[in-house]
């Protein structure tokens, strides 16, 4: 690794830093708060909220909303356990509240840690000018200007639209505008059946909406394994949402309440809202003044190598800006990277491949490492192993049995599992479950050395223990 401080400028601004962060989302916040905890001296330009798109507009919001599901789908479950409860009934303006408070919570929370490590925030829009200059448009009209021995841009991203399909405060939505609804429509088109896709269907279809998905690929949640991704369509099927794959939309026709949604071959949709999840891009419009030597790609990335040094000296990139997984956490572990080089300490880019996945719609996702799929791509030997939730006690005692733990670890030349390469799981609360997979397919663990340790019974985290155990060559309940 190179010295991050070798060359670096000498601070000519008008207000100096030791870090100036560009957007307060969670790769700008976790660099702040982590520089701050080394007692660096940082400034973070934000032009709206810190905490970012995770907070206000995406992880937080949507599983909070989530949780709201999961709760209607307790009570409306509750005769089976004997418990008498009526058919509940949803009042989405008091989710919507409930919604605000856990994220003003979290927010104040936030803004009093960056306080604490003594973080300036600068409320505006922040573009990088050559010399690691950071010209502020503040919020009050005027205009100021911060430099930095280093400068980390982490601007996020907004989501993607398609043509024919632009927000119009009626009929089309995005995550953003979903998000603020204090009153849910009867039926929504969810255009795009990835993670935002998934999540929304299945908490709206919970909620009462008629959901239809429409997804351009031959199946939801491409980017999962296929046994897991099964399991979520045959869920959403069994719970009354409409899948369609592998279609293309065309564009749609209000009248009066709804809109007719065109699709596939001469196929449509009556809906009252439809909700684009086609992806996310990133927002790094206006961000660079002339002559930075900070390049993007053609999508409007920040390039930047493993070390998320972009092509200006001392100026870093992180978080949704590059062309990394879009995930709050990898922005948390991109920012970390930045600033322990930043502190001259030893550290090591992030592995990509290996990172956790988690998927919140019901039932959950979480995944870690290769997809079988990808395995046999890349021309790997591999063995296979899946436990199927419903011999798991715990799953049976809160009746959530749609579900399967998948292991997949590389084959050795005497045909037992070895490394394991990836652990994909979908049903109640895996999100919480994958930690020890996690850990285990980074520490390259075997199924010999993982089978050491003991699994709690009754837990749904046994399965995965199960997996592995069966793995060795000879399980306990799974052969
Ligand atoms: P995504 O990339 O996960 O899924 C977009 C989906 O839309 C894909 O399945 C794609 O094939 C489909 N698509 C694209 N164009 C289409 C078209 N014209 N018609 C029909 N389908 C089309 O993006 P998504 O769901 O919008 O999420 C954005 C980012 O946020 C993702 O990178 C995701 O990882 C992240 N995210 C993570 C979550 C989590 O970890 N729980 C939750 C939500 C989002």
């Amino acid at each position: 690794m190179t010295d991050p401080h070798a060359g670096a400028a000498e601070a000519t601004g008008e207000e100096a830093f030791d870090i100036v962060v560009v957007g307060g989302g969670p790769a700008g916040y976790a660099t702040s708060l982590y520089a701050g905890a080394a007692g660096l001296s940082v400034a973070v330009v934000e032009k709206q909220k810190v905490g970012g798109t995770c907070l206000h507009r995406g992880c937080i919001p949507a599983k909070e909303f989530l949780e709201t599901a999961e709760v209607y789908r307790t009570v409306a479950g509750a005769k089976e356990f004997g418990v008498q409860a009526s058919q509940p009934t949803v009042d989405f303006a008091v989710s919507q509240d409930r919604k605000n408070k856990v994220v003003d919570q979290l927010h104040r929370g936030l803004s009093g840690l960056m306080k604490q490590r003594k973080n300036k925030v600068f409320e505006g829009t922040g573009k990088l000018l050559p010399g690691k200059v950071v010209e502020v448009a503040l919020a009050d009209g005027s205009t100021t200007r911060l430099t930095g021995r280093h400068v980390v841009l982490a601007t996020g991203s907004v989501p993607r639209l398609i043509p024919g399909f632009e927000t119009d405060g009626k009929y089309v939505m995005t995550s953003d505008e979903v998000l603020s609804l204090t009153s849910l429509p009867r039926s929504a088109a969810v255009i795009g059946g990835g993670a935002i896709g998934c999540e929304f269907a299945s908490m709206m279809s919970d909620l009462g909406v008629q959901v239809t998905v429409l997804e351009a690929l031959p199946k939801l949640l491409p980017g999962c394994d296929r046994d897991v991704a099964d399991v979520v369509v045959r869920s959403f099927k069994k719970r009354g949402i409409t899948v369609h794959t592998g279609v293309a939309v065309h564009g749609h026709e209000p009248s009066g309440d709804g809109t007719t949604v065109s699709f596939g071959e001469g196929q449509s949709v009556v809906v009252d809202t439809v909700i684009v999840s086609v992806g996310r891009r990133p927002l790094s419009d206006d961000l660079l003044g002339e002559g930075t030597g900070v390049e993007m790609d053609e999508r409007g990335f920040v390039r930047v190598d493993e070390w998320m040094r972009t092509g200006a000296e001392g100026v870093y990139a992180a978080g949704d800006l590059v062309a990394t997984p879009q995930l709050a956490h990898v922005g948390f572990a991109e920012a970390i990277l930045i600033v322990k080089q930043i502190l001259g300490e030893p550290c090591v880019p992030v592995n990509y491949g290996a990172v956790p996945w988690g998927i919140y719609c019901h039932p959950e996702v979480s995944f870690v490492g290769l997809t079988e799929e990808d395995a046999k791509a890349a021309g790997l030997d591999i063995v296979v192993k899946k436990d199927p939730l419903g011999g798991n006690s715990r799953a049976r005692i809160l009746g959530e049995t749609d579900g399967v733990v998948k292991v997949i670890a590389e084959k050795l030349p005497d045909g037992r599992a070895g490394r394991l390469l990836g652990v994909h799981m979908v049903g109640p609360w895996v999100t919480e479950q994958l930690g020890q997979a996690y850990l285990a397919v980074n520490w390259e663990a075997t199924p010999d050395e993982i089978a050491q340790f003991i699994q709690p019974h009754p837990t749904l985290s046994e399965s995965f223990g199960e997996t592995v155990l069966a793995l060795t060559g000879r399980g306990l309940h799974l052969g």
